[in-house]
Parts: structure tokens; sequence; C-alpha cells
């Protein structure tokens, strides 16, 4: 059993071949806006978190299948939880490590620092530390140009990173994203 556990559930993101509907739904019916949108990808919320949504655009992520409603593709990609501080996510992977529970990907959004699991069923979750105190610092991300030119992220090494912490480096220098290349693939459904 993991002593840690998440502050709080915060996203869940779907992919779509309808993404222009999803996203119009979803703005009608929970009152949300969009905080950032390209041809592939929508991040929408309704109060104070970064995003409530996203939505990826298979049309243009998973073009070469066109079947409308396959589960498995389209449907939900993961629902995500924030941890109180990167200490926290460094050393529940460490103790979940060690039941062979690993992430299928470890990826630096920019806004937030996350890990993928997968349970059994292959469900997907993200556990997250948020980057920035403030979610005026963390819309400015997403509004400026590090985020539109790498809106996926850039992968990590989780143990690398739990070994420089408690080695003395403060959990700034791995909140700020100071490198935005290589763009990361989206891993877990997508890849398979
Ligand atoms: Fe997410």
């Amino acid at each position: 059993m993991s002593g840690i556990r998440p502050m709080k559930f915060v996203h869940v993101v779907y992919r779509t071949r309808r993404f222009e509907q999803m996203v119009r739904w979803y703005e009608t019916v929970f009152g949300a806006k969009v905080q950032y949108q390209n041809p592939a990808l929508a991040f929408l919320t309704y109060d104070s978190e970064h995003h409530r949504f996203a939505f990826a655009n298979l049309d243009i992520l998973k073009p070469e299948s066109s079947e409308k409603d396959r589960r498995g593709l389209v449907g939900v990609d993961h629902l995500a939880y924030t941890y109180a501080s990167l200490k926290d996510l460094l050393e529940n992977y460490e103790q979940l490590k060690a039941q062979h529970i690993k992430p299928y990907w470890c990826v630096h959004h920019g806004m937030t620092v996350s890990m993928y699991y997968a349970d059994p069923d292959r469900n997907q979750m993200e556990f997250q530390v948020d980057c920035f105190a403030s979610t005026e610092e963390a819309n400015a991300f997403m509004e400026g140009p590090h985020f539109a030119e790498n809106p996926i992220g850039v992968e990590y090494d989780p143990d690398d990173w739990l070994a420089r912490l408690r080695a003395g480096t403060p959990p700034s220098e791995f909140l700020v994203r100071r490198i935005h290349e290589p763009v990361s693939p989206i891993r877990g459904s997508f890849a398979s």
C-alpha cells in the first residue's frame, strides 16, 4: 500500500473524432472556456484549475483509422490526480515501483510534471504536480510560446530526479521547464 495520497482529482482527457462538436458541448454544458486549442488538442476549464477537460483529436493524431465510435480509441484517455509536492510524486513512484507498479510515461508538460499509470484493465491515469504556484502563471504558460511549441511535453527519468532531489537540488529546478525539445510522443493507448 502506498502511504502517499493525491491531494485532489483534477481533470479528464477524451480522445474523439468529433473534436469541434465535443469542445462546443463541454463549453455549453459546463460553461467551460477554451484555455488553449490547436487542431490536435484542446484544453478547457470552468474554474481556477488550468484545465478540467482536454480533447485529443483522433482525426489528426490517428488519421489512419476512421471508425467514429471504436472503443479503445474514442473515449476516455486518462483521469488526472494532483499530488501535494514533487517529493510526494517521486516518493510515491518509488513506493509503487517496489510493488512492481511502474508508470508507462514520465513527461514534463510545462504546467505539470506528470507520470502516467495504467490499472490492470489498462485504464490510464495521470499523477501530477503543478509547476506554478498560481493559476495565473499556469494560464500564462499555456498561452505562451513554449506551450505552443510543445503542448505535449519532454520526457524525464524519475529515478534520476529522485536521486537529485534527495541530494539537495531544490524542486524549482525540476518544476520550471527549461528545455522544450524533443516533443515526446503521446504514450499509452495512442501507441497501441
Ligand atoms: Fe492530463
